[in-house]
């Protein structure tokens, strides 16, 4: 199977998490429009979705799929996204379509984060893939500067504005041994609206695309 064909499984399994009767989370990225387009086949049985991006909550609405907004939602019980890298603690580094702030608001409210993933995704350590970090325009070039003098090299994502009118700083050679650290220090730098570590709340179930099927692997 291709790469293509790992997230298309992983998306699909994703639905038997999906509680009928309840809105469901919806991360971003390319699994994730996967698991839209696999969600539409039972949209009858939910009243709506979350979406954590503006291209999610077009996909959802293309499908006929209600998007609620979350100040109108207290609780519901699962999100459902990918992730750039996930370790075997189901910590993640996420926001390579830049969505991570809002991917990180909506799983902060959901009981369940489920992470769907080809197996290219699941890895041993944290921080080859260059860590995004949002930012508030005015202060891109403090943070670059502080974010190498944590030992990082920050690049700016050129022509890309978040949803929220940031901007990205991916942030590569950050050693990142003990992930939990490492996003609360970024996270308390001014000028930081939030970065692509998910830590502090990682996954609660993984679905790993492999050739031998879909594993699905249980935070520890
Ligand atoms: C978007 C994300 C995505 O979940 C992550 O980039 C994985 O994307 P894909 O499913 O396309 O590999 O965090 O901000």
């Amino acid at each position: 199977m291709n790469q293509d064909e790992l997230k298309e499984a992983v998306a699909r399994a994703a639905l038997a998490y999906v509680v009928e009767g309840r809105v469901v989370g919806v991360g971003t990225g390319s699994t994730a429009r996967k698991f839209i387009d696999a969600l539409a086949e039972m949209k009858d049985r939910i009243p709506g979705a979350l979406a954590s991006s503006e291209d999610t909550r077009k996909r959802l609405e293309a499908h006929g799929i209600r998007v609620f907004d979350l100040n109108e939602v207290e609780s519901f019980p699962v999100y459902i996204d990918g992730a750039d890298e996930v370790d075997r603690r189901l910590r993640m580094i996420k926001g390579g379509g830049g969505a991570l702030t809002r991917e990180k608001i909506v799983a902060a409210v959901a009981e369940k984060f489920v992470c769907i993933v080809d197996r290219s995704k699941y890895v041993e350590t944290l921080g080859k893939f260059p860590l995004p970090v949002e930012v508030v325009p005015m202060a891109r070039a403090y943070v670059a500067r502080e974010l190498a003098r944590l030992g990082g090299e920050p690049c700016l994502r050129e022509g890309f504005v978040t949803d929220n009118g940031n901007l990205i700083l991916d942030v590569g050679k950050l050693g990142i041994d003990d992930p939990v650290e490492t996003e609360t220090r970024i996270n308390q730098i001014a000028g930081v609206v939030s970065n692509g570590l998910f830590a502090l709340r990682r996954a609660d179930v993984c679905l790993l695309g492999t050739e031998d099927g879909v594993r699905t692997i249980e935070a520890e």
